[in-house]
């Protein structure tokens, strides 16, 4: 099978690569395929003739999406829409990501994949709107992975660290942090996600459509903090702050967890969120 995966700097694209099964990945940089650029998306995939295309790249700064909400559009919506007609042309099966932001947060159970989406700020919205245009574009093509929290080894070495590592550097730094306990969260290790994808794509069972895979369980970033510090020895003093799901004038979702539904029920699990991060720092 024959997959051509973008995004492979990042996190989840880093662990892709790590974890493959065994498949032929075609890994273009970003200088070689920019997903901004119609052509050169419509070239790379006459070219290489993929069964699966997994696009991993965003444009997921939230505060920028605010202020720049045309490039938000560009890539999360505009250039997802490319995508789904090149692999519909090419009949290649299409994996986008999306976020649990689509979601408006106010239940207190975790949201299932037909829940209806209620985003609270321009990068929710451009998500949501790269999920219809891509479902709207290859109806049969197409399968859209809603995630949430991710941390992996690739966003540690390149992108300055994720969250987990900036708690660790935190922890030298601050005698005292601050952490949100307001938002509830289901935070995700790529590595975990990554096999449950390679897993998910080759399904017999698959379907184009929407589906959620996060690591199980829930919990605010103050108590993912706390685990963090817990589970590495560490004894930074960590105090819970609510701000009530606002960033500056930015809205969060105050409960986004998210229920594997449809994953589940084709006998595809993750571990509970402590177990990947036990994993992921070397404690498992
Ligand atoms: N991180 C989270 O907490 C989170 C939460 C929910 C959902 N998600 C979604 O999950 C997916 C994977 O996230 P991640 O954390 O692995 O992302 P990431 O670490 O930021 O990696 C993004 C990758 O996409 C590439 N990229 C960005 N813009 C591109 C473009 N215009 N054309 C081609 N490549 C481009 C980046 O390349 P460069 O390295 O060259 O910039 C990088 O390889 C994304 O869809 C993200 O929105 C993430």
């Amino acid at each position: 099978m024959k997959v051509l995966l973008i995004g492979k700097t990042g996190q989840l694209g880093g662990d892709l690569i790590r974890n493959n099964p065994g498949y032929d990945i075609i890994a273009p940089s970003r200088d070689e395929l920019d997903i901004g650029n119609r052509e050169e998306i419509d070239a790379a995939i006459d070219g290489c003739r993929p069964d699966i295309v997994i696009n991993t790249a965003a444009f997921h700064n939230l505060l920028l999406c605010e202020t720049d909400p045309e490039s938000a559009f560009r890539v999360n919506c505009t250039a997802v829409r490319n995508l789904a007609l090149a692999c519909r042309k090419a009949k290649a099966f299409l994996v986008n990501f999306s976020t649990d932001y689509v979601f408006g947060g106010d239940q207190c159970i975790p949201y299932v994949e037909d829940d209806r989406p209620q985003p609270l700020q321009m990068y929710g919205i451009s998500r949501v709107a790269g999920e219809y245009a891509a479902l709207a574009s290859a109806p049969e093509h197409t399968v859209i992975i809603r995630t949430c929290g991710l941390y992996g080894r690739s966003g540690a070495q390149s992108k300055g660290g994720n969250f987990v590592d900036k708690r660790l550097q935190d922890a030298e730094n601050c005698p005292v942090l601050e952490m949100g306990c307001d938002q509830l969260v289901s935070p995700t290790s790529t590595d975990d996600l990554s096999r449950a994808v390679w897993r998910l794509a080759v399904h017999p069972e698959l379907k184009s459509g929407v589906y959620h895979l996060v690591n199980q369980g829930e919990c605010t970033w103050y108590e993912f903090t706390k685990a963090i510090y817990e589970i590495a020895g560490f004894s930074a003093l960590v105090r819970p702050v609510d701000r009530g799901g606002m960033s500056g004038n930015m809205r969060r979702p105050l409960y986004s967890v998210l229920a594997n539904t449809k994953a589940r029920g084709m006998g595809i699990t993750l571990p509970h969120w402590r177990d990947g991060l036990k994993q992921y720092l070397g404690a498992a």
